[in-house]
């Protein structure tokens, strides 16, 4: 059965919008814990425009499941995670400007980079995962580079609106479940991924792990909205 492991890097994003010590995304992730989760993502930025350095190192403390680390294949990143020692690293591609990561990291591009990082980060123990578009030959590559799973870019699949593009999409998705097993990869899943469109993933089974933010965040946010407000109408009410 696949597990599920929570990103919590929007609730760092709500707050640093403040600049303050709220949402503390250790709390949610402990949370997460406590209602299933069976992993905890975070993607440490080179711009750090939400997850913090010392969100990672109290993570690594206080992780029960295990922690996941996302990161570019950066001389910086791979040091800082061979001191933190996450249970697993997913290197991820990361440009300055984007929303968030947009496809997945092109291995066959970059091998000679990947390869090395991917090296030392096994070296220091930790398990190495590559983001990858579902795509046959990045997927041979990251075998290739020594990564012991691959994590298989939804986002194409969640974008697609018409039901024949979406049906394309999928059909990428299994064949790259099959290639990267039969390779004896371990297979994650994540992004875009939400509460209609998770069912027919979940459905071509093989795959060990989802990695879910935005839409666990979203809706965090408006099924605790009615409790938030309650608790502070009665505070204002002098309760
Ligand atoms: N997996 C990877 C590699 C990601 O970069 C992200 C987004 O940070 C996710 C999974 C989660 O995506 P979403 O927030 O859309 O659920």
């Amino acid at each position: 059965m696949a597990k599920l492991g929570v990103n919590v890097d929007h609730v760092a994003t709500v707050r640093q919008a403040r600049g303050t010590v709220e949402p503390d995304p250790v709390m949610a992730a402990a949370l997460a814990e406590l209602a299933g989760a069976e992993g905890i993502t975070v993607h440490l930025r080179e711009d750090r425009r939400h997850i913090q350095d010392r969100d990672v190192e109290v993570l690594r403390k206080t992780v029960k499941t295990r922690l996941n680390l996302e990161m570019a294949a950066t001389d910086e990143m791979v040091a800082i995670a061979l001191k933190i020692l996450p249970d697993m690293v997913t290197l991820v591609p990361e440009k300055r400007e984007e929303l968030t990561t947009e496809g997945g990291l092109d291995v066959c591009m970059n091998r000679h980079l990947v390869q090395k990082q991917t090296g030392l980060l096994r070296q220091g123990g930790i398990v190495v995962s590559l983001f990858v578009d579902p795509d046959l030959e990045q997927i041979k590559m990251a075998h290739r580079v020594g990564a012991q799973y691959i994590e298989i870019h939804t986002g194409t699949y969640c974008e697609a609106r018409l039901t024949e593009g979406r049906q394309k999409e999928l059909q990428k998705i299994e064949q790259a479940i099959r290639a990267a097993r039969k390779l004896g990869l371990g297979v994650n899943a994540g992004h875009g991924l939400d509460y209609l469109n998770i069912r027919e993933v979940v459905a071509l089974g093989g795959i060990e792990e989802f990695n879910i933010g935005h839409s666990i965040v979203s809706r965090a946010v408006l099924v605790g909205m009615e409790r938030a407000v309650r608790e502070m109408v009665a505070l204002v009410k002098g309760g």
